[in-house]
């Protein structure tokens, strides 16, 4: 961190970012480790990004680590020095740790912290079936670290809304990994969730109150892991009709917890202990609360 007595600035890249709950969480941190650092929330247009990256570079920076958020998780790589051969895989960044000479080198915390909050559940996804809605940015880190990991799922079919796009993004992803495990379905019946152990949806579809559901209930039982990214609201009209089904449900503050905890680790370049880490949790719950 840094080494000066200026205080160190770290924050979050994204638009919109009225709601993001990570100034939260790392202030908490910062705050019980007694680190006189500050997490700021700056929300950039595309048009600003190359004059932010400028002034990152420059030695009287105070800012030594950021997030990235949505829509810039891509767009970033070509800002960046170097990139962590997970990041590499993804194609995407989350995470950047700035060093003392200003070398920035991108990091993904999305995809393991998705894997964290499933091993968290005690979902075991070597040879699970997995079913995934939706073929965007989440999509992406989500499915390379199901692809990636030792206890591959047996199986992971997507559905998406532009098939084209769950097309492309595999294709792509194929070229950094083995993808052989994953189909594209073109409709929303072929996904047989009746046969799944986890349902992922990364769409936004249940953030506002009148969303449909994208799927039949029906298919919905309760052998099933409903895994909802959405965290606003905490519990989506998908997880209250799996828990209605009596499936297992989780809402995307787990992987939001973790992605940070991992992304503070290297900006630290140490393990957080399990007090602190809990105090981030507590941070970020108390928050969602009052969204
Ligand atoms: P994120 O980074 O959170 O994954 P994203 O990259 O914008 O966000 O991806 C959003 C995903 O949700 C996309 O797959 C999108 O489908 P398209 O590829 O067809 O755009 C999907 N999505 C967004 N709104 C949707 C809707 N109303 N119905 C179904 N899918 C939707």
């Amino acid at each position: 961190m840094n080494p000066d007595d200026q205080q160190a600035i770290y924050g979050i890249i994204g638009n919109p970012l009225q709601h993001s709950l990570s100034p939260v969480m790392h202030n908490a941190a910062f705050k019980a480790l007694k680190v006189d650092a500050v997490y700021k929330a700056f929300p950039l247009e595309t048009h600003e990004l190359s004059d932010f990256f400028s002034a990152l570079k420059s030695e009287d920076s105070p800012i030594f680590g950021l997030n990235v958020t949505v829509p810039y998780k891509e767009k970033v790589l070509e800002y960046l020095d170097g990139l962590a051969p997970l990041a590499q895989k993804i194609g995407a960044v989350n995470t950047i740790v700035i060093t003392n000479n200003r070398t920035l080198t991108g990091y993904n915390t999305d995809a393991p912290g998705f894997i964290a909050h499933l091993n968290e559940l005690k979902f075991n996804t070597a040879g699970a079936d997995v079913c995934i809605l939706g073929a965007g940015g989440s999509t992406r880190a989500i499915l390379t670290a199901l692809c990636i990991i030792p206890e591959r799922p047996s199986s992971i079919r997507i559905f998406n809304r532009t098939p084209q796009k769950a097309n492309q993004l595999v294709e792509q992803l194929g070229k950094a990994m083995s993808v052989d495990i994953v189909e594209v379905v073109d409709n929303v019946a072929a996904l047989d969730i009746r046969y799944a152990d986890l349902l992922i949806n990364t769409t936004p579809v249940g953030m506002n109150d009148d969303d449909p559901v994208l799927i039949e209930p029906e298919v919905l039982h309760a052998d099933l892991l409903v895994y909802d990214l959405i965290y606003n609201p905490k519990e989506t009209l998908l997880l209250q009709m799996a828990k209605k089904k009596g499936a297992r449900t989780a809402n995307g503050l787990g992987m939001l917890y973790y992605q940070g905890v991992l992304a503070f680790q290297r900006w630290a370049g140490l393990e957080l202990d399990e007090k602190v880490k809990n105090i981030m949790r507590q941070a970020l719950q108390r928050a969602a609360e009052s969204l």
